[in-house]
């Protein structure tokens, strides 16, 4: 599984040849994107992007219902990688005041109710697992919102950061491993620590480790951390915990909050380990972060013998799942 992680420059690269092809024509206030799991996670990045490099306000909604707000001034995004997740199915179903609708899928039951009901459709490639597509699916959104004219990632910064990403292959591998054999000789319940603008990363760094490794994790984001979190850690149950932090060294803040969480893990006898952002910009830092962590979790899979690519739990909920939304 470690080559889907290997070709996100290549998904990337596939993603920049269509961009320009698919654009919607409306007057929008906000985007509105759904989705969830590893489909939502593209909801969560434009948020982070959005709000790093501006563009319209970007409503991220992991539901089977829409926010009853959505009007008619809206674009909304679907996202499902199958295409027939019930949650999602539901949400698309839902949305009637709508002009705008733009599904991104593989296949399945979404890929046809577009063809049926004439919605733009973007598909994406259907060799991977929605996990592994991120980068198709993000760049595919990016894309279309740029076609637009609603611009949060230009086509040029699209471009540089898929140089990027090619030339820090063999440190986001290294980087990945040392962090998987951190973890194991831990072998302890993980707690990823990061900060605000990068509450996303730290959130799809945990759905990795759950998904590919099999590992519980607990997510625990600054500045809101110090609001709550933080007493929690006066008297915990157990400190049968080690800790990833994850930092970006040219946030001054960032970093100084970072600092101020692993004196408060260090009174607790955690051990720790940082992973430092490398890229020009938050775009690069997301793609860097999200391939490492990615990486990570498939050699710790390895590591604990366990295959990344089965997600029996998922399965047997999805199967559960008719009985809640069919
Ligand atoms: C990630 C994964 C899940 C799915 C989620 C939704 O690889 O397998 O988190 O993303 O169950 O399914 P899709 O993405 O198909 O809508």
């Amino acid at each position: 599984m470690l080559d889907h992680y290997l070709k996100w420059v290549e998904q990337l690269e596939e993603a920049l040849n269509t961009w320009g092809s698919i654009g919607v024509d409306g007057e929008y206030r906000a985007v509105v994107v759904g989705g969830m799991g590893g489909s939502g996670v593209v909801g969560d990045y434009l948020f982070l992007l959005s709000n790093s490099y501006g563009g319209l306000p970007v409503i991220v909604v992991k539901n089977h219902v829409p926010p009853r707000f959505i009007s008619d001034r809206d674009l909304v995004i679907a996202v499902s990688y199958s295409g027939n997740t019930l949650e999602t199915i539901s949400f698309v179903k839902k949305i009637n005041r709508v002009k705008d609708l733009v599904i991104v899928s593989s296949n399945g039951f979404l890929e046809k109710y577009c063809l049926e009901n004439n919605i733009v459709f973007i598909k994406v490639p259907s060799e991977y697992v929605p996990r592994t597509a991120l980068p198709y699916m993000l760049y595919s959104v990016l894309g279309l919102l740029d076609t637009s004219g609603y611009t949060i990632v230009s086509r040029r910064d699209a471009d540089k950061a898929v140089d990027f990403l090619r030339n820090s292959i063999d440190s986001i591998l290294s980087t990945g491993r040392e962090i998987a054999e951190y973890i194991y000789r831990c072998s302890r319940n993980l707690v990823l620590a990061v900060h605000e603008p990068y509450g996303s990363l730290g959130v799809r760094g945990k759905n990795e480790f759950n998904e590919n490794s099999k590992i519980p994790v607990k997510v625990e984001i600054a500045p809101e951390w110090m609001h709550n979190d933080i007493v929690g850690w006066e008297k915990p149950f157990t400190r049968d915990y080690c800790v990833l932090a994850i930092r970006d060294p040219g946030d001054r803040v960032g970093s100084m909050l970072i600092d101020y969480m692993l004196k408060i893990y260090g009174r607790n006898g955690f051990d720790t380990y940082v992973l430092e952002l490398s890229g020009d910009n938050v775009l690069e830092k997301i793609l860097y972060g999200s391939m490492v962590l990615g990486v990570s979790s498939i050699y710790l899979a390895e590591f604990r013998g366990v295959d990344p690519l089965v997600t029996e739990s998922i399965v047997e909920y999805k199967g559960f799942a008719h009985s809640i939304f069919g």
